[in-house]
């Protein structure tokens, strides 16, 4: 059984997230959601696709969640949370609460919800849209192997999850938050230098994804060592060897270290 079974879960910020969330957890055969959000038509929207039930009023999803994931902004989250700490049943100790708030440190959210709080923090990716989500979790020291099992598997309906120290946030949004960002846009220079060598926009595109896929596979499928792939396509004097010895005349190591770094330097300053 899914550890999240028999919880109801109510999800505050019911937007691309919160949206993706919903439809894994309904896939799963959860029905007892409560989503909340702003706009009432897109609330109308949620309730005809899911069958969830929905509201406007976040008090009355916190009210009737024992899980309350929070998937609004990072910068409305405050307001959410004053609004959630007046609720009803902010006293109950058992309610366990999930923030995907990029940024928002766990001990943020329990100045407001207090010190008690049972409260989880995620940074996931774009690629939680599509199931195939990198996603981070910690947990505070108020929450047990049952809370973490439940996390665990709410985050895993859209795609991988790993529990890790809350001090590694900042590196995780780095890597898989900005990640997406980062690979597109070398995707984009190789598909260009590729056009510039003369081959049509098209066959560059089409020969690019089935590179990157059929490299994936080859790394995540089969478990293959970078190293290894790396030996099997290079020969001595051959064309990769050439392409590799420009990159690291260029120091392409030390210019992706540099985006990873500048990456977690933000992060770390947004957070404080
Ligand atoms: N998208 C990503 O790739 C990504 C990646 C990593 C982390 N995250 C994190 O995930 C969270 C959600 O991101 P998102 O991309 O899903 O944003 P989003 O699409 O803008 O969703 C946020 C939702 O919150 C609702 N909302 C705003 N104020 C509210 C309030 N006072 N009460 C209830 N609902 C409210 C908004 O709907 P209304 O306007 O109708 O209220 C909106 O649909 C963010 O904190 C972000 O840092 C996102």
């Amino acid at each position: 059984m899914v550890a999240f079974q028999g919880r109801k879960i109510g999800i505050v910020g019911a937007g691309r997230i919160g949206e993706a969330m919903i439809k894994g957890l309904v896939d799963n055969g959860l029905t007892d959601i409560i989503a909340s959000r702003r706009n009432t038509s897109a609330l109308s929207g949620l309730a005809n696709s899911y069958g969830i039930r929905t509201t406007s009023d976040n008090k009355e999803v916190a009210d009737d969640s024992d899980i309350v994931v929070l998937a609004v902004k990072p910068y409305q989250l405050n307001e959410v949370l004053s609004e959630i700490a007046s609720a009803e049943s902010h006293q109950n100790p058992a309610k366990l609460y999930l923030s995907v708030a990029a940024g928002k440190k766990m001990a943020s959210v329990a100045s407001i919800l207090g010190q008690e709080a049972r409260i989880a923090r995620a940074m996931t990716n774009i690629a939680f849209l599509v199931g195939k989500g990198a996603t981070a979790y910690s947990l505070n020291s108020n929450c047990d192997e049952a809370d973490r099992r439940c996390v665990a598997a709410i985050l895993e309906t859209g795609g991988y999850a790993t529990q890790i120290r809350e001090e590694g946030m900042d590196a995780v949004t780095a890597l898989s938050g900005s990640g997406p960002a980062f690979l597109s846009s070398i995707f984009e220079s190789l598909e260009k230098a590729a056009v510039w060598q003369g081959l049509s926009p098209g066959v560059a595109k089409k020969l690019l994804h089935q590179t990157i896929a059929g490299t994936l596979a080859l790394i995540n499928d089969k478990g293959m060592a970078y190293a290894t792939l790396i030996d099997m396509v290079k020969t001595p004097r051959g064309t990769t060897e050439a392409g590799l010895e420009h990159a690291k005349q260029c120091d392409l190591d030390m210019l992706l270290k540099g985006m990873i770094a500048a990456a977690k330097e933000r992060a770390e300053k947004l957070g404080t």
